[in-house]
């Protein structure tokens, strides 16, 4: 029956309610690392070999088709099943996105979300040497309950799998399930999957009764896999977390070995789409989500949560470091405490300090806030100096406007921008200054009241306040 340079073609089950999650949201959308789960499994067959694969949706199916395509290019398509009458039918509907295939099918659930590409791969040459028209994985559980458990002839051979639900005691008993992963020859999956019949204890299409049909027609092979938690699927929250971590250590090691130091992995969070250089130091209690990229020799410290942020080499975040969807430059010092909003963009060397929050503002090579700072729509140039307690005002209750600053600008501390404003390239505003008006080049800028000092008027006002306390308190 084995074909030499067979086509392999996945099939990934993802249409079923996922009713344990408890959610409005569609079971495969929930995200393992950033990732929906249902792309676990699909980037574990194609890596194993399948050419292309396709994943039956059903339940919130536009949402799912629409995370594929996001995620996959045209090797992963999508096949809808109507009804969710059981994974047979389900089987089948993927089945029918392949009409003309001749290869072998694998076969998997949309859930599995640690399975690697090696049981996978092995599956396939399993099938591919076998003598049987069906391959499958199975593994060995202390308690399989729940699972379908693998029926066998005197001799080992497996000859069926029998539902949780349709066991008598004694084969609830049997300890080696099945973990739903199945590579089926194509021919015979067609002539097999229309004999199946609903007679069974939830009266739906069960797939695995396609091994009882290939028992009978050149044998099942068996690939036994002895890590059974990496088979296992989600099937509830708790388990989706116990999942991720999986996921988690094995990226954490991967990152380790590709020369990163991650201090304390049991507090750390790295998503699955993050890319790290070499000679990274990450410290405890940092999260990196989304599409993060980090150059080689940053060290973020601890307690620095970045989704979405691109990070040059050499740059240093301090502890607590907030930003979303922003860029830091070559050897660039941000932290402690700052917060960077979308469409910052931080040159090489500028430094923001703690208590710094930033929107939508670009700073050039070297410029610097380095206290207590909100700048939102800047456009700052080289080597600007921004003191402490700067504020961009760039907000007038309807609209946002812009503040320039040019290159070589020192701006006072406590001064405001009331934005529409450009401060024109190496002028000064003096501390305290509330800038209304544009300022020009070289100028110096300066808006508050002029300081008077009346000699000994502090004791005088003083008595005055003390006698007004007094006569207050005997009446
Ligand atoms: C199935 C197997 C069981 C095995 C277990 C492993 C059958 C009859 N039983 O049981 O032997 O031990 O998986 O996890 O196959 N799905 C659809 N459409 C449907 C029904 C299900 O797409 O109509 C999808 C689900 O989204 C899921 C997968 O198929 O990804 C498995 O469905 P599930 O209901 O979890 O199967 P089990 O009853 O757990
Ligand atoms: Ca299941």
């Amino acid at each position: 029956m084995s074909t030499d340079n067979a086509d392999f073609a996945a099939i990934v089950l993802a249409a079923g309610h996922g009713t344990r999650m408890r959610s409005q949201t569609p079971k495969m959308l929930h995200t393992l690392l950033g990732r929906p789960m249902v792309s676990y499994p699909i980037d574990a067959a194609l890596a194993a070999g399948a050419q292309h694969a396709v994943v039956v949706v059903g339940h919130g199916a536009q949402a799912v088709v629409a995370a594929l395509s996001e995620r996959f290019d045209a090797r992963v398509t999508t096949a809808v099943q109507e009804k969710q009458l059981g994974t047979g039918d389900a089987a089948r509907s993927g089945a029918t996105a392949l009409p003309d295939f001749d290869g072998w099918l694998l076969i998997l659930n949309g859930d599995a979300a640690v399975v690697t590409d090696a049981p996978l791969a092995e599956l396939r040459s399993a099938a591919l040497g076998g003598d049987g028209p069906l391959a499958m994985l199975t593994a060995t559980l202390d308690d399989a309950t729940g699972y379908g458990r693998i029926l066998r002839d005197e001799a080992g051979n497996v000859t069926a799998v029998r539902e949780q639900r349709d066991c008598s005691p004694e084969q609830a008993a049997i300890r080696d399930y099945n973990p739903g992963i199945y590579a089926i020859e194509a021919g015979f999956f067609r002539d097999a999957i229309a004999k199946l019949t609903t007679d069974n204890a939830q009266g739906e299409l069960y797939l695995t009764d396609l091994v009882e049909l290939a028992a009978g027609a050149g044998g099942v092979t068996e690939v036994h896999w002895d890590d059974a938690e990496e088979l296992h699927g989600v099937n509830d929250r708790d388990e989706l977390v116990q999942r991720e971590r999986i996921l988690q250590r094995r990226l954490m090691r991967a990152h380790a070995h590709a020369g990163v130091t991650i201090r304390d992995p049991e507090s750390t969070v790295i998503g699955a789409d993050v890319e790290i250089g070499q000679d990274v130091t990450i410290e405890s209690g940092v999260q990196l989500r989304g599409s993060c990229r980090i150059g080689s020799g940053v060290t973020l410290d601890v307690g620095c949560v970045l989704d979405n942020v691109r990070v040059a080499d050499g740059a240093v975040l301090k502890p607590y470091t907030v930003a979303t969807d922003s860029a830091i430059g070559e050897r660039a010092q941000v932290g402690p405490f700052s917060h960077l909003r979308p469409e910052t963009e931080l040159g090489e060397d500028v430094k923001i300090g703690n208590f710094v929050e930033a929107k939508k503002t670009r700073m050039a090579r070297g410029a610097k806030a380095s206290h207590l700072s909100y700048l939102g729509d800047g456009i700052v140039g080289e080597d600007v100096n921004i003191g402490c307690g700067t504020i961009f005002c760039n907000y007038d209750g309807y609209n946002k406007a812009t503040t320039v600053l040019e290159d070589g600008v020192f701006i006072g501390s406590d001064s405001q921008l009331i934005a529409p404003v450009t401060v024109g390239k190496g002028a000064y505003v003096g501390t305290g200054t509330t800038v209304t008006q544009d300022v020009p080049a070289e100028a110096f800028a300066i808006g508050r009241a002029r300081q008077v000092n009346k000699p000994g008027l502090a004791t005088r006002l003083k008595a005055k306040l003390k006698a007004r306390k007094q006569a207050a308190t005997k009446k």
